[in-house]
Order: C-alpha cells, then structure tokens, then sequence
C-alpha cells in the first residue's frame, strides 16, 4: 500500500484528507510513477470547492514529476527508471500512481524532479498564453494581473525575454519587488492603487495591446478598461470567482475588443503539441530565459495547508508537495 490524498466531498482545505491507497498496476498505455515532487495550482483549488467539478470520492492534483516503476502493454518510449513528469490527469497527490502514457514527458537533463513539478503546468500555461493564445511582440504593452505568482512570475520573466513592457498588478510591497526581480517592469498594487488609472498614465493614455487575466469575477471591468481599441482580453482563470456572462455590444463599446477564454489543455491536445508546448518551455529554462524558483515546499501529507496559503493569496511563485 502507498499513500494519497483523497477527497470525499467539496469544502474548505480540511476535505483533504491522508489515506492508504492501492495504487494498482499499469493497464493498457499507462505507467505506474512513483513520485518525487507534486506542484500545487490554483486548478486545484477549484477542483476541491466544486467550481470544475471531478469525480469524488478520488484523488485530486494536476501535475508531478518522479520515476517509472512499470509500464503497461502497449507503452512505448518509457521504461522503468525514466525521470518523468506530467500535467493535467487529476489524482497528482499521491506517492505513486498510474498514469497514461500519452501525457508523460522525459525530463531533460539539467531540469530536476522539483523544477519540473514547479514549473510544467505553470510553464506551459505561459509559453501557450505568450506565445500562442496572443503572441506578443517586442513593444507590445502587456497586462498581467497577480504578477507575483505561480503563473505570473514565469510570465514577467518570459515577457521580459521578449521585449514586452509589462505591467503586472499585486497586493503587496513585497509582491511588487519580487515581480520587478522577474522582469516585470511596472507595477502597481491593486489594493492602494486605481488600475485603470495607473495603466491609462503608464501608457500615455493608450492603453495596453493585452491583458492576462486570471483572476475572473474582481477584475473583469477593469481588464476590458485598461485595453486599448482593438486591444485583446485573455480570461485564463478565476481566483476571485467565475467571470459573469456579459454583453458582446460591451466589446463594440469598449473598442472592439477581442475576448478569449483559453485552457491548456486545448492547446496540449495532440502530443505533437505537447511535446511542442513543453519542449519550448524546457529550451526557455536551459537558455536561462526561465529561472524557476521553488518558493513553498510542503510534506505531501500537508497539502490541505499549501492549499490555504495559496488561497489566501500568502504564497508567491510556485509551491510543491513532496512525498
Ligand atoms: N487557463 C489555463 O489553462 C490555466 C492554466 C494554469 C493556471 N491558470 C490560472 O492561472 C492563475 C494562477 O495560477 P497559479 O497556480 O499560478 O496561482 P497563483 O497566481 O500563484 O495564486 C493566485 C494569486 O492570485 C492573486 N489573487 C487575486 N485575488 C485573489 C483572491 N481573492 N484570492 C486569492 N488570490 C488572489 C494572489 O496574488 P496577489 O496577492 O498579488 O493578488 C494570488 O497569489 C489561476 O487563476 C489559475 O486558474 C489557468
């Protein structure tokens, strides 16, 4: 027997309990990986408060990295004592699992287990966000709100890379000063500070050619007002809540905005572009353009305590489990 965290029910952090497990044997496809390190996203916030509903009772966790133990029938390219990782099947939290084999990918050399349960979904959802859902160019003008976080931190320093100027929002001094070490370029602290006020003075009164938003319900006005005509919305989560349905003649009033509401995994849906999304990633830490740091380490038992500090906002960069 192995051990996990389970979840029975939705609710607060204390649903989250340390069970024995019967991990099984790899099936058709799938790898059995005893993990070395698990990354923690807000992603599981909301799978454990019900708002992306997932099956319960049942593990919870996106992301980790370890070692194979066995693979399945039928696997190919993965055999036992690989260093591997993955984002997206639920069930991460957990000392060993079975996995299928379509979403592993090998660790190159250079990147360790703990950066890669750090970085991998956070990383991805970057090299997607910059590069693929909105391409920024060198000059644009970029928003990018809790810049001082798991995703945020990776964004200001890829932007950085890019030649983006970036404005990144936080809620505190501290916040603001790691984001700048990241790249960020300005930054303003929503809780002092008028947003769309800042943006408008820091751009000339332009406006900004992006927003990346994640942060849903609290910040949706002020994003689509801090954009400039044309300019473009990218709504890729929900920390303070679920965005409300809107009117698209808000769009047309507002500039003629293009809005998008992007997830990874359509971006990672074919292999081909998985190892296309996490091959440029991994290439962006090897050339130094990504300098992941681990900022919270948890034991894996304590996961219910990562998660209040991620969703009381205590946490900056990414957090791991460790078995
Ligand atoms: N669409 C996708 O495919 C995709 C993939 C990965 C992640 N995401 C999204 O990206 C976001 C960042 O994920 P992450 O794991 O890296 O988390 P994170 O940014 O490290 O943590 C969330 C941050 O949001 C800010 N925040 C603003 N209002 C908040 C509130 N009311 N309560 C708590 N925090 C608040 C906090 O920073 P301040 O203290 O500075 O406000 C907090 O540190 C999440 O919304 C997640 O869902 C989306």
């Amino acid at each position: 027997m192995t051990k996990a965290i389970r979840i029975k029910e939705t609710g607060a952090a204390d649903v989250l309990s340390w069970e024995e497990v019967d991990p099984g044997q790899p099936g058709e496809n799938e790898v059995l990986v005893r993990q070395t390190a698990i990354g923690v996203n807000f992603i599981d916030i909301y799978h454990r408060i019900g708002l992306y509903p997932i099956a319960m009772p049942g593990g919870i966790g996106s992301e980790a990295a370890g070692v194979v133990e066995a693979v399945g029938p039928g696997v190919t390219g993965f055999a036992a004592g690989d260093k591997v990782a993955y984002a997206g099947p639920v069930g991460a939290y957990a000392e060993v699992r079975v996995v299928p084999a379509k979403v592993l990918l090998k660790l190159p050399e250079g990147v360790s287990d703990q950066v890669a349960a750090a970085v991998l979904l956070k990383g991805m959802t970057a090299e997607f966000l910059l590069h693929r859902c909105y391409a920024v160019k060198p000059g644009d003008t970029v928003l990018v709100h809790a810049a001082a976080g798991g995703v945020g931190l990776l964004m200001c320093q890829w932007l950085r890379h890019i030649g983006a100027v970036t404005i990144g929002t936080v809620s505190s001094a501290e916040k603001a000063d790691l984001a700048k070490q990241n790249g960020c370029t300005h930054t303003i602290n929503y809780k002092t500070e008028d947003v769309v006020k800042r943006v408008r003075e820091l751009t000339n009164g332009a406006g900004v050619a992006v927003v990346y938003d994640s942060v849903g319900k609290d910040t949706w006005d002020i994003s689509l007002d801090c954009l400039k005509p044309r300019g473009m919305m990218v709504s890729f989560g929900n920390t303070t809540g679920a965005v409300p349905p809107f009117s698209v003649g808000t769009l047309a009033a507002k500039g003629s905005l293009f809005v998008t509401r992007p997830v990874l995994g359509a971006y990672t849906a074919t292999r081909a572009e998985l190892e296309e999304v996490s091959s440029h990633l991994f290439q962006a830490i090897a050339d130094g353009i990504l300098t992941p740091k681990i900022q919270q380490v948890f034991p894996l038992k304590d996961a219910a305590e990562a998660h209040r500090q991620l969703e009381s906002g205590k946490t900056v960069g990414s957090t791991i489990l460790v078995p």
